[in-house]
């Protein structure tokens, strides 16, 4: 048992940020014991680690992205989707059958999210299950906890990656099954998006779902093309949504990215199965993808998450992805001024306890919480002795970086900067 001291900011709620200057949090085992301004009678010996003016705040949260497109970033920003995936993210995939080559990219992949204090993350691989397992066992080794997906495509793609439905099935259950009780870093079902899926697929990969209970991840209502594409496909489907729930894909441990052109009927769709619906703004500015519903959406109870999503967003900084997040917010309000638009202390509660959910009791310092945590010392960013602690998150997430962030703590354990050797 220890605890930490310093300024600490949290959101509890959707919305509400709550501040303890000067204060403690208590660490027991993996877990927040209890968060005071002097340290509680009973505690009185256990080691405290002073922080002094920093500020303390959970650990960020990434709901989406894709571990072998972290080598294009910035490139092909000239491309909507379906020719972005044809032209530049398929052929790069298809560069991770190499399991040395893999190595070399996902060692990468995860000083990243060291670095910009990613503490939590969901990702997709590729379809091949050999490096897949390669990028599991390199992010057990490093302390940061995941949920990583060996993609299933078995239609619509170029040859180079298609697969035999029955062998991704069957590599898909050899890859939870290897998995599935691992500390930290655990398997997600990741059928790439309905265009890349047979029926067969979305069956075998639905009972899998049954059979595991097991998370699931894919995209959604991206792009204009892709979902006419989607209705030829699937006619039968009263829409994108229908097409994963008739296969049992859509439950509350599936994360859905984008969400952008969603009809009512899909929204509440999501809401009743508790899916979460994954906003990733910067990939949806840079495909020319479109505005997410953002706010509708919460008003009407889908839990949300964010995500960097590599490479169609090109930063994997989440707070740079929270900034965007309420700018687009603000953009869409100009049309749609009932929608009101994303606050500060929204899209921080998103970014941390939001889509913490996703793993469970973490992105938060209420007690029983993981205790996940960022410290940052912002001290070049302003003077802090004039602003209030709400002003210097603030002036974090908008205009700081990883330099700021001076010490990273995972379920109760400071992590240091990874190694592969
Ligand atoms: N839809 C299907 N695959 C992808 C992908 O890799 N990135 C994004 N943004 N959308 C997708
Ligand atoms: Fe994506």
């Amino acid at each position: 048992m220890y605890a930490l001291k310093g300024n600490i900011i949290y959101a509890a709620e959707c919305g509400e940020l709550t501040v303890v200057q000067n204060g403690h949090i208590g660490v027991d085992g993996e877990r927040v014991a209890f968060v005071s301004g002097t340290l509680p009678k009973a505690y009185q010996d256990i080691e405290v680690k002073d922080y002094g003016d920093r500020l303390i705040i959970p650990g960020f949260c990434d709901l989406h992205t894709h571990a072998p497109q972290f080598e294009n970033i910035g490139l092909g920003m000239n491309l909507q989707l379906l020719p972005w995936l044809n032209q530049l993210t398929f052929p790069t995939e298809a560069k991770y059958a190499d399991k040395a080559y893999a190595k070399e990219k996902y060692a990468h992949v995860i000083s990243e999210f060291y670095r910009f204090g990613t503490t939590r993350a969901v990702l997709f691989t590729t379809v091949h299950e050999e490096t897949a397992q390669v990028l599991v066992d390199m992010m057990e080794k490093s302390g940061i906890c995941a949920y990583i997906g060996k993609v299933n495509m078995d239609s619509n793609c170029p040859e180079f990656l298609c697969e035999d439905t029955e062998k991704s099935l069957a590599e898909t259950r050899a890859f939870f099954e290897r998995n599935k009780d691992n500390q930290n870093v655990k398997p997600i079902l990741t059928p790439r998006f309905v265009p890349t899926c047979s029926r067969e697929m979305l069956k075998g990969l639905g009972k899998l779902a049954a059979e595991y209970h097991a998370p699931v991840q894919s995209h959604i209502n991206e792009n204009l093309d892709e979902i006419r594409w989607v209705g030829e496909l699937f006619p039968e489907a009263e829409h994108y949504a229908d097409v994963y729930d008739r296969y049992g894909l859509l439950n509350d441990k599936t994360l859905m990215a984008h969400c952008i052109h969603m009809k009512p009927e899909e929204i509440e769709m999501l809401a009743e199965r508790g899916v979460y619906a994954v906003h990733c703004p910067q990939s949806n500015v840079n495909l020319a993808s479109g505005m997410m519903p953002l706010k509708p959406m919460m008003e009407q109870g889908v839990r949300i998450g964010f995500g960097s999503d590599v490479s169609g967003g090109h930063v994997v900084s989440m707070s740079e992805i929270m900034v965007l997040a309420m700018q687009v917010s603000k953009l869409r309000y100009q049309q749609n001024p009932e929608e009101g638009f994303l606050s500060f202390a929204e899209a921080f509660y998103i970014a941390t306890k939001g889509g913490g959910s996703f793993f469970g009791k973490v992105g938060s310092f209420e007690p029983e919480y993981e205790f996940d945590a960022l410290v940052i010392d912002d001290a070049s960013l302003g003077k802090n002795g004039e602003s209030d602690m709400i002003e210097r998150l603030s002036r974090f997430v908008y205009k700081g970086d990883d330099r700021n962030i001076v010490a990273r703590f995972i379920k109760g354990r400071e992590i240091q900067p990874p190694r592969f050797d």
